[in-house]
């Protein structure tokens, strides 16, 4: 086989096997060109250039070298009923999967990529999942059709000749195919968002270390380094080589004496993870800092010294726009003032970007997500809900000075949150391992969108990995408890939780900067220095233990968002066992214990327990 042909290129591809599986999709999928990206600005301008030339791309007069543009009204989000994990063996994938055997599935892919890139041009894009060259970091080669995740991918990856260089002519990589699935016919115009309204497979092979996605443009379906391989694929990864790929955020909390401790914390996707990791203290608590390591994806890898370290695989942001503001998230607003790219937000007449929640009114003569005048009496939102901001982790200020560092940042807790209006109080600390890995499996959210079915009920997300684990979840519960018997001092792990609500329906907590007040109590759980009494459920801060310089948050509210109602516990415990009953085959023998322990706990304590026990009558 001849070599494809070499539209660009400012490198030599020494890899045997990159070239041949290069040549192979040139085959199959017939571009026009191939073009060999090599990660460089003129490369990153050239691109946004043609974005502009296409009119997929719209240039921002208020924010320097920053673009707009709207995707197609079927390509919006990840589709979750649409990904696939294919390996060889269905238990291996497990129930909370979609499955389907690997061959079968190549015969289905196959003619959908057969000339699928008909009058594009074919990218291959060598990036590094974590910074060049660390040992806990991993390569992959993209190959796509479309711009859009070219630049993209120069943001939210490490893009460049230098990862050529580390794979050099044997090196491992994941094989990332990616086509929006829209070819063009000679002499048709392209379409502004190019994508497959009918069609749309974001699959996996776990065992082949591949990923094929077809169809969508749009985010975790299309820049396939961050769900699909920093989550499904490395999990796997991580599963058999002793080491953990986490939908985490990463920050570093120093204290006003300038200690600093790391801590990684997972929460379900739209539950404010890039708020929470840019934190900046409320006023009264000056001398306490956030660092920001990463917002959405860990890898963590035990070190020499027992202590786990973890890296941010990422090197920026894809956040959702709608909600971020100066009061919600100043850092994320000064991170998106240039070199950003917005999709499916709203357009001012002035040149800049709009979307809900940025400012209380809309300002005049918006131009909405679907490209057209907006009506505010519509009742229908400017922005689309899941807009979203690509913008250089770099630009944040609270930007963690090792954030880069190859060898990671160690961690000295593990926290993990659910959206969850009762139930769950704001903070609790399970006592051991084994119960943290527990709290975090039966970690729940309360569906926000109708898309994701019936509002308010509860769906399980174990760890926040449900869409994005990619084998048996029952397996990776075992992972986990096996990985904290190898460290001999695992990090301490506690449950928050944000969002319980009043009778009213209202949110008690007032969350965002006042969460450093929890996050203050945690860290100094861990070096010894703060209080905690014990509930049936975990160890908890009463009222004196919190800081509440500042704050007018009163006792009443805390012990409200504290309580532990013995009926609501009941009725979660039956739920965790709905949960277990679906992954009987593999569930870890100490769940079912764990379980028993929590219910006996409950069994004893009253109706309600709660911090002021003597209170309990007036209710
Ligand atoms: C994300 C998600 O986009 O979790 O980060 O959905
Ligand atoms: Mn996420």
């Amino acid at each position: 086989m001849t070599d494809s042909f070499v539209e660009k290129s400012t490198y030599t591809v020494k890899h045997p096997d990159l070239r041949s599986w290069v040549n192979e999709i040139v085959e199959l999928c017939k571009p026009e060109a191939v073009r060999w990206c090599d990660g460089s600005k003129e490369e990153y301008d050239e691109m946004c250039q043609k974005l502009v030339q296409k009119g997929t791309f719209i240039p921002l007069k208020k924010r320097e070298n920053s673009f707009a543009c709207f995707s197609d009204p079927s390509d919006v989000a990840r589709v979750e009923d649409r990904t696939y994990i294919c390996s060889k063996r269905k238990e291996d994938a497990g129930p909370t999967n979609n499955w389907m055997d690997p061959r079968e599935m190549k015969r289905t892919l196959r003619p959908l990529f057969a000339g699928c890139m008909q009058g594009r041009t074919l990218y291959v894009i060598p990036f590094s999942m974590g910074p060049v060259g660390s040992e806990i970091a991993q390569i992959g080669i993209e190959l796509t059709d479309s711009e859009y995740v070219v630049v993209n991918m120069h943001i939210m990856t490490r893009v460049g000749v230098n990862v050529m260089h580390v794979l050099g002519e044997t090196g491992e990589y994941v094989k990332c195919l990616h086509s929006v699935g829209a070819p063009v016919k000679p002499g048709q115009p392209d379409a502004k968002w190019p994508t497959n309204p009918t069609t749309k497979y974001i699959v996996h092979f776990p065992e082949e270390r591949s990923i094929m996605s077809y169809g969508s443009g749009y985010g975790g379906n299309a820049l396939l380094g961050k769900k699909c391989f920093a989550l499904r694929i490395a999990s796997v990864m991580g599963q058999e080589e002793g080491w953990l790929a986490e939908h985490m955020l990463i920050m570093g909390v120093q204290s006003p004496d300038g200690k600093k401790d790391y801590v990684a914390a997972a929460f379900p996707s739209a539950c404010g993870k890039t708020n929470f990791a840019m934190l900046i203290p409320p006023a009264g608590m000056d001398g306490w800092r956030i660092t920001t390591v990463g917002d959405d994806i860990a890898w963590i890898k035990p070190g020499k010294d027992g202590r786990l370290y973890a890296i941010n695989p990422e090197a920026g942001y894809f956040g959702v726009a709608p909600g971020t503001n100066e009061k919600t998230n100043p850092n994320a607003m000064k991170s998106i003032e240039k070199n950003t790219i917005f999709t499916n937000v709203a357009l001012t007449a002035d040149g800049d970007v709009w979307w809900e929640g940025l400012t209380k009114e809309p300002p005049q003569d918006l131009i909405d997500w679907r490209g057209v005048k907006y009506d505010p009496a519509s009742g229908k939102p400017a922005a689309h809900p899941n807009a979203r901001f690509t913008a250089p982790a770099y630009q944040c200020p609270s930007i963690d000075e090792d954030w880069e560092n190859p060898k990671g940042v160690p961690i000295s807790a593990l926290i993990f949150g659910g959206r969850r209006s009762t139930t769950i109080p704001l903070v609790y600390q399970s006592s051991n391992w084994a119960y943290g890995v527990y709290l975090a499996a039966t970690m729940g959210s309360e569906m926000t969108a109708a898309a994701f079915g019936e509002i308010g009920k509860v769906r399980r997300d174990p760890f926040a990995m449900l869409p994005f684990c990619g084998y048996h979840m029952g397996d990776y519960f075992n992972h986990w408890l096996q990985f904290g018997r190898n460290i001999p001092a695992p990090p301490r792990t506690f449950g928050v939780n944000w969002f319980r609500k009043d009778a009213n329906g209202k949110f008690i907590w007032p969350g965002f900067s006042d969460n450093m007040r929890v996050l203050k109590w945690i860290v100094l759980k861990i070096r010894g220095e703060s209080n905690a009494v014990e509930s049936p459920i975990g160890w908890m801060p009463t009222y004196e233990d919190i800081d509440w310089t500042g704050s007018d948050f009163t006792r009443e509210q805390f012990e409200s968002i504290m309580s532990i109602e013995s009926e609501d516990w009941k009725n979660e415990l039956l739920q965790h066992a709905e949960l277990f009953e679906r992954m009987y085959d593999k569930l870890p023998k100490e769940f079912i214990f764990m379980r028993e322990l929590l219910l006996s706990g409950l069994w004893r304590s009253p109706k309600r327990w709660s911090l002021a026990p003597e209170r309990e009558d007036e209710h």
